[in-house]
């Protein structure tokens, strides 16, 4: 009798156990968020763009880079090989370019993630960062760009304990750089959601340099989009989970130090910043219950969130955009330049808006 009672008991006290991590999951995920649009005038599906590019980043002189067709557990997807895409801000039509892959490169299990552009100031060469998951593995690849025939080289591949689930990097030199991992756990039960679902604040920022790699940040429940501040001393972190972009400033030695947390009221994915103003633009998911269901009847929205004067006591904190799933599903990228918008999606369409 005594057995069965306690038995009884903790069949109770696990299904409650149970039933609280999944209302505080839905609730992580904004689950119950209905999307109201929040249109930006001329908005146009951007041609080859519609298998997703989810993460990028403009140059000064208005050269787009994309990347296309990630795979990522979970979410939907091509069955394609990734690709990286240039496009000309400054042509009107808007036509994005393939980039060539190097012939010694796998070009099959390319499924590009992140990306990060480091220009040397010394003779103007581009290096691009791209996160690649290859064969469901992690790493970053280390590329130079070759502008006269749109090509990409391959330099090296980086690869660490530490870069274990590397959603997103910030280069800070040609061999430097910052990465977000976005699990903890690496191994397959783990990996899917039960990490996410218990809602453990495990996940981190690494600093990689030839010499060290080390964790500089952590305690985030998934750490995504990370950038910087124009002058480089301060860097983002988009926490998906809790919501927040994390303001931490950079220590000589490369080391972080958080300043403080704004609140963003959605699951925020890349952050991008504009080189004059320092505004930071978040692409977002306003409902991450639904971007995880996939249900085409429920289709996940999209949303642009733009944060202005993020170091002074009051950031400004503004939607500039945003759709229930009607005409852009899962935003992950919002990039301004010069009066349009480039929304990027983790697998659907990208949009070019003019800015209002
Ligand atoms: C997008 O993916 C589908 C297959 O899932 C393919 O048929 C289509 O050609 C792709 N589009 C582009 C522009 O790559």
């Amino acid at each position: 009798m005594g057995k069965l009672v306690f038995f009884a008991i903790a069949v109770a006290v696990l299904s409650a156990l149970i039933g609280e991590r999944i209302v505080n999951f839905r609730r992580r995920l904004l689950a119950s968020r209905e999307v109201v649009q929040n249109h930006l005038p001329n908005c146009v599906p951007v041609k080859h763009l519609e298998n997703g590019s989810e993460d990028i980043t403009i140059l000064g002189n208005g050269l787009a880079f994309i990347s296309s067709g990630l795979k990522y557990p979970g979410l939907q997807s091509a069955d394609l090989p990734g690709k990286i895409f240039c496009l000309d801000m400054q042509d009107p039509r808007m036509k994005p370019v393939e980039l060539r892959m190097p012939r010694n490169f796998d070009v099959e299990w390319f499924n590009p993630h992140g990306i990060s552009v480091y220009v040397d100031p010394s003779d103007d060469t581009i290096y691009l960062f791209v996160v690649n998951h290859p064969h469901h593995n992690s790493q970053i690849e280390l590329f130079t760009f070759v502008e006269e025939d749109f090509s990409l080289v391959h330099l090296k591949t980086f690869a660490h304990e530490l870069l274990g689930s590397v959603n997103d990097i910030f280069a800070t030199g040609v061999d430097t750089f910052y990465a977000t991992n976005d699990h903890y756990y690496t191994n397959e039960i783990m990996n899917g959601y039960l990490e996410y679902f218990l809602a453990l604040p495990w996940t981190n920022v690494v600093y990689y340099s030839p010499q060290e790699v080390k964790v500089v940040s952590e305690g985030y429940y998934l750490a995504n989009g990370i950038n910087s501040s124009p002058d480089k001393r301060h860097i983002y972190v988009s926490d998906f989970f809790d919501q927040n972009v994390h303001v931490l400033e950079r220590k000589e030695d490369n080391t972080l130090v958080s300043v403080k947390a704004v609140a963003l009221g959605s699951l925020c994915d890349n952050i991008e910043v504009d080189p004059e103003t320092g505004d930071l633009w978040l692409g977002c998911h306003p409902n991450g219950w639904r971007l995880f269901m996939s249900d085409p009847k429920f289709p996940a929205g999209s949303e642009v969130i733009r944060v202005q004067n993020i170091l002074s006591d009051k950031p400004v904190v503004t939607q500039e955009f945003a759709d229930n799933g009607e005409v852009l599903i899962g935003s992950t990228v919002a990039a301004p330049y010069g009066g349009k918008l480039l929304i990027g999606t983790a697998y659907h369409k990208t949009f070019c808006c003019d800015l209002k």
